[in-house]
């Protein structure tokens, strides 16, 4: 009320973002804010998991589109976690940017597991695809054991 332009500046701030998203490879936009970074992670996260519980009863396309998002969604992980982002209700601990190469390491486990994984959905490999699921559950708890609080 007391600045009646702000809530339009917002608004055509956030449609900007949308068109520059758009134009990226999946519509991910880095962070641009440590508070943003953590916002984006953690909703990141919060759908990993709920994929998880259900991904095992997939087939088909519906488990090529879960086996893609976890593969973008483990690709941006890195860039989720931009340097001192330690910010508000993070769990995330420093030692996250202490051992760097590590935690990148994981989150490619995952990513590399998520491209096999959506490569078995494509072909009606229930096996691999199954494989897949179990290596990318390993990575969740073998990140947070090091990395979250
Ligand atoms: C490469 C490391 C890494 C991997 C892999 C990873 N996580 Fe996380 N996860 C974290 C960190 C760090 C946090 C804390 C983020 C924060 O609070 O800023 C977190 C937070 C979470 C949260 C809490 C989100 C919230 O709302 O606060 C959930 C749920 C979660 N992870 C689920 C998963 C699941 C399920 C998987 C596996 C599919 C997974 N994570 C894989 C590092 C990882």
């Amino acid at each position: 009320m007391l600045k009646p332009k702000a809530p339009g500046l917002a608004i055509a701030a956030f449609l900007a973002i949308g068109v520059v998203a758009v134009t990226a490879q999946d519509g991910f936009t880095p962070p641009a804010t440590p508070e943003e970074a953590v916002a984006m992670r953690q909703a990141l996260m919060r759908e990993d998991g709920g994929i998880l519980r259900s991904a095992g009863n997939l087939s088909g396309a519906e488990a090529v589109a879960a086996m893609t998002t976890l593969r973008d969604n483990y690709s941006h992980i890195p860039d989720l976690f931009p340097e001192g982002s330690i910010v508000g209700d993070t769990k995330a601990l420093p030692a996250i940017w202490e051992n760097w190469e590590a935690f990148v390491a994981i989150a490619a486990t995952g990513q590399a597991a998520a491209e096999a994984g959506l490569a078995a959905a494509e072909a009606g490999d229930a096996a691999g695809y199954g494989a897949a699921l179990q290596t990318l559950m390993g990575t969740c708890g073998q990140c947070h054991q090091q990395f979250r609080s």
